[in-house]
This record gives structure tokens, C-alpha cells and sequence, in this order.
């Protein structure tokens, strides 16, 4: 695997990470359970940690690469949304039942594990990034075994079917997203031209403009007429 699509995986578990610490804290904040709040608020912190690891090994990463690559994998608050890792739609505590929630961490929490190992996999074996990201998978496999805990006590009557549904649903979400994000990808080389045909068209008109026109050293800004674009 080459190098940048090692860092376009960490860039994407960034957002991933980054969107969960934001759905717990809105779960921490809406919550009326105290117990559940605090679970949600560690959870909160375990995630904005992650974060910041995985910040800290794309930036490690990305330190012999080429400005042109590594400036493809700047991270940015609303690529969250674009991404597709918050929705537009509000925060999952929002828009979920309690139920598909805890189900949602749950089956997440799981598909979090087993994809850091293979990103740890990458890394190698026995280096410090590595362990690092070991440490992260233990967390997540504490934040699935909180989940199941919920789950057992306050859904004991829930199938193992109905838990094979629910994981199922997340992957084929997980699989749609990566799928979206590579359209976006393919539709930004086709338009890319037309995007720059357009921006050329409109710095030939600016050209055309006469600037004198449109001074406004001592004129009353007031006077001028409303519609003017200078
Ligand atoms: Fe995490
Ligand atoms: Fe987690």
C-alpha cells in the first residue's frame, strides 16, 4: 500500500473518531440518567483521544511526503458533515430511539476494533504507533462491552438475530459512505475543468471592467446605487 493511502485511511478514521466524541458528548448532554452520562462523557474523552493519536501519527506519517500529497489530508470541522460521520439531520441522540442508539455503539464500537487492526496491521508490528493504536483497541472493546452491559439489562429479550441485524445495517453504512466519498472524488476530476473554464471566463470579464468608474475616495457611500457590485 503506498504511502498516501496509508495517510487517506488515517485521515478518514480522524473524521470517524472525531464524529463519535462529538455523538457522546451530545448524548452526555442530553441525557437525564447520571450514570449514563458519565459513561457517555469517558466515552466522549476516549474518542477526542484517539482523535488527537491519530492526528499524531497522520501528521508523523505525512512528515517525507510531498506538499502537493499531504495537503489532501488537511483536516477541516466541516468535513465531518460532508463526510457524512455527523449528519445533517442532527446528532444520532437526536434522530435515534435510546434503543438503536445503545445498538449503534454497540455494533460501531465492534466494526472500530476490527478496522484498527488492520490499521495497525499497516504500521508494522512493534513500534510505537502501533502499540499506541492497540491501546486504542482496547477501548473501543470496553466501550462495545458497556454497550452489551446496557443492552443485557434493559433489553434482555433482544435476540442475537436482532444484534446480527444491526451490525449488519452499520457495515453496509460504513461500505455506502467509503462508496460516496469515492464518487465525490470521481466527480470532482470530471467537473474540475468546467470549473476552471468558469473561472477563467470570469477573470477575462474582470479584465474587461474599467475600475476608474467606480471610485469612492470622498463619495458618500450612501449615494451609491444599491444594486452596484463595487
Ligand atoms: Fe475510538
Ligand atoms: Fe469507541
Amino acid at each position: 500500500m503506498s504511502a498516501s493511502e496509508i495517510l487517506e485511511i488515517l485521515h478518514e478514521t480522524i473524521y470517524a473518531e472525531h464524529g463519535s466524541a462529538l455523538e457522546m458528548l451530545a448524548a452526555c448532554k442530553q441525557t437525564k440518567s447520571t450514570s449514563l452520562a458519565y459513561g457517555y462523557f469517558e466515552h466522549a474523552k476516549d474518542e477526542y483521544n484517539h482523535t488527537k493519536t491519530f492526528k499524531e501519527i497522520l501528521s508523523n506519517k505525512s512528515y517525507n511526503c510531498y506538499v502537493d500529497i499531504v495537503r489532501k489530508f488537511r483536516i477541516t470541522p466541516i468535513g465531518l458533515i460532508t463526510k457524512g460521520y455527523v449528519s445533517r439531520k442532527g446528532y444520532l441522540i437526536e434522530t435515534m430511539n435510546l434503543k438503536d442508539f445503545i445498538a449503534y455503539v454497540y455494533t460501531n464500537e465492534l466494526l472500530a476494533e476490527t478496522s484498527f487492526a488492520k490499521i495497525k496491521k499497516l504500521l508494522g508490528p512493534n513500534n510505537k504507533d502501533s502499540n499506541r493504536i492497540s491501546n486504542i483497541m482496547d477501548d473501543e472493546l470496553r466501550h462495545h462491552g458497556m454497550a452489551k452491559e446496557y443492552f443485557l439489562k434493559y433489553y434482555p429479550e433482544l435476540q442475537p438475530w436482532q444484534l446480527l441485524y444491526y451490525k449488519t445495517k452499520e457495515t453496509i453504512k460504513n461500505k455506502t459512505r467509503k462508496l460516496y466519498h469515492k464518487n465525490i472524488i470521481f466527480l470532482e476530476k470530471i467537473f474540475f475543468p468546467l470549473y476552471s473554464l468558469l473561472t477563467l471566463i470570469s477573470s477575462r470579464l474582470l479584465i474587461i471592467l474599467n475600475l476608474t468608474e467606480y471610485k469612492r475616495t470622498d463619495c458618500n457611500l450612501m449615494d451609491i446605487n444599491a444594486r452596484s457590485i463595487l
